[in-house]
Parts: structure tokens; C-alpha cells; sequence
């Protein structure tokens, strides 16, 4: 079982953090068994499993379903669930309220929320003292890229990259126990994690940080589109189950399936005497 210290050890002996997204039992399965350090129920499942066409809509009733499934499939990794949009801003109350229901209802060890704004570092803080760790992520924030421009790379001006510095501060001082980087200039983000003594885990936002996570469904290519340029694809599951559902199709269609060793056998004796029965349950004389 990995814990926060057993993160910050790693950190401190230079050892890359391994983050990846998980968003049911089969994807923690597959965390777990790949033996990586902490596993994020994103929001991004609201796209990746749901087929929203952003994170926006995503409610805390959904995503405490799929954190359950997620937690049922894990063992060591250190887990963290995203707290959805809408669910965190009104107040303190209503920011702790929802990080409990993720930790009680579905197990998550920490939560994450969004920006580095004076709300979200006072909801994290409250998160904070309500003895919930939280995880901080600037940059790119999903949740209001509508806001942001759209989905592209932030901190590309200095003004830009020092508001993000400033969110770092706070939101390391309002007591979060690592923060997510996302698509930032590499050279930016390599003066960033100078600014804050716990682990940052980069998305799109070049190697400086001490760790990386990436989205289960963009990795192994569960999409039909690219996805964006930081993405590498370690595999193209989606070819995969679509070749695989089509060889079925096929197989089916040309009766190949199911073959004999796909049956259940009777013995021939129960049989027969079945077929007896079934004469008196039809009225019909045996074999019409
Ligand atoms: O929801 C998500 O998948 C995330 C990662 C991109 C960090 O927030």
C-alpha cells in the first residue's frame, strides 16, 4: 500500500512518480497490476467512459460511481479522486462536504480540485483541515477552459507563468500534498518546481516534474482520435476491440460461431426422455 510518506520518500530519492487515470475496475486492475504509484479517478472519465463532450457536466453521483468501481480493483496504488465542476466552489462547507462523500462513499485516500485562484486555495485549505489531502493542478484546467480560451497551453507569456507561480505557492502553503502541472512549457515548469516542496506530477508540461500522469484512455489508445500532442500511445486498444467485436460479427454470421466446443453436452439417455416430455407438455407425439 503506498502512502503519502512513501511519496514524498520517493520524491526525495529522485525516483519518478507514476500517476495514471482510472475509471472502473478493469483499468485499476490493470494500475494495479502495472504497479504504478498513484492512480487519479479523473474527471476526464466524463469524456473517456461517459462520452460527454467535456468535463463540465460531470456530477459527484457519477464520479463516486466510477471512484467505487475503482477502488474495488486496487490494492497499492495511492488513490485520488477529481472533485467534479460544480461541486467544490460555492463554499467551504459545500467543498468539504463533497471531498467526504469521495473518501466515505468511495474510498479515495485524497482528493484533487482545480485553479490556484483564492477560491479553490480556500476550499483546499478547508479540505485540508478537515483532515482530507488534497492534490492542487494548474495550468490547463479542464473545467473552465471555456474560461482558459480553450483547451491549450498555459503560462506561454511571463505574466501568464507567474500567476501560475503565485497559485503554486498557495496552494502548496494551503497544505496540498502535491499539485498537477498541465500544459505548460517545459522551461516554465522547470523554474516552477523550484517554487514548492512537495511532488508535482506534469501532464504536457516536459520532464522537470517528479512525476507524470496520463490519461488511461489516451495511452493505450481508447479513442478514436489522437488526443493531444503530449500524449504518447503505448498501445491501440481501440483498433483492438473493434477488430475484435468485427471477427465476432463475422464469425457469427457465418454460423462459425458457436463450434462445437462452445456446447453443453446431455447425456443421451436424459435426453431422449426429455424429448418424452416434451410430447406430454406439447400434446405432440414424440419427434413433431
Ligand atoms: O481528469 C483528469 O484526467 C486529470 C488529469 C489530466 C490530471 O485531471
Amino acid at each position: 500500500m503506498i502512502t503519502l510518506p512513501a511519496i514524498t520518500e520517493k520524491r526525495r530519492r529522485g525516483e519518478p512518480l507514476v500517476m495514471v487515470t482510472a475509471y472502473d475496475f478493469p483499468s485499476a486492475r490493470a494500475a494495479e497490476a502495472a504497479g504504478v504509484d498513484l492512480v487519479l479517478v479523473g474527471d476526464s472519465g466524463a469524456q473517456t467512459v461517459l462520452g460527454y463532450p467535456s468535463t463540465v457536466a460531470v456530477t459527484s453521483e457519477e464520479m463516486i460511481v466510477l471512484a467505487r468501481a475503482v477502488r474495488r480493483g486496487l490494492e497499492s496504488p495511492f488513490m485520488i479522486a477529481d472533485l467534479p465542476f460544480g461541486s467544490y466552489e460555492e463554499s467551504d462547507e459545500q467543498a468539504v462536504r463533497t471531498a467526504m462523500r469521495f473518501v466515505k462513499e468511495a474510498g479515495a485516500q485524497a482528493v484533487k480540485l482545480e485553479r490556484g485562484n483564492s477560491t479553490s486555495v480556500s476550499r483546499a485549505r478547508a479540505i485540508v483541515q478537515s483532515g482530507i489531502p488534497v492534490m492542487g493542478h494548474v495550468g490547463l484546467t479542464p473545467q473552465t477552459s471555456t474560461a482558459l480560451g480553450g483547451n491549450r497551453a498555459q503560462g506561454r507569456s511571463s505574466g501568464d507563468a507567474t500567476r501560475i507561480a503565485g497559485e503554486m505557492v498557495a496552494l502548496a502553503a494551503a497544505g496540498c500534498f502535491s499539485i498537477v502541472l498541465e500544459a505548460i512549457p517545459a522551461a516554465v515548469t522547470a523554474e516552477l518546481v523550484k517554487l514548492v516542496d512537495i511532488p508535482t506530477i506534469g501532464i504536457g508540461a516536459g520532464p522537470a516534474t517528479d512525476g507524470q500522469v496520463l490519461v488511461f484512455h489516451d495511452l493505450l489508445g481508447i479513442r478514436d482520435s489522437g488526443g493531444a500532442r503530449f500524449v504518447q500511445r503505448y498501445a491501440d486498444i481501440q483498433q483492438e476491440m473493434t477488430a475484435g467485436v468485427a471477427a465476432y460479427a463475422a464469425d457469427v454470421r457465418a454460423r462459425r460461431y458457436p463450434a462445437a466446443e462452445h456446447w453443453y453436452s446431455i447425456d443421451p439417455g436424459e435426453l431422449e426422455r426429455f424429448r418424452e416430455q416434451l410430447a406430454e407438455v406439447s400434446g405432440r407425439p414424440p419427434g413433431l
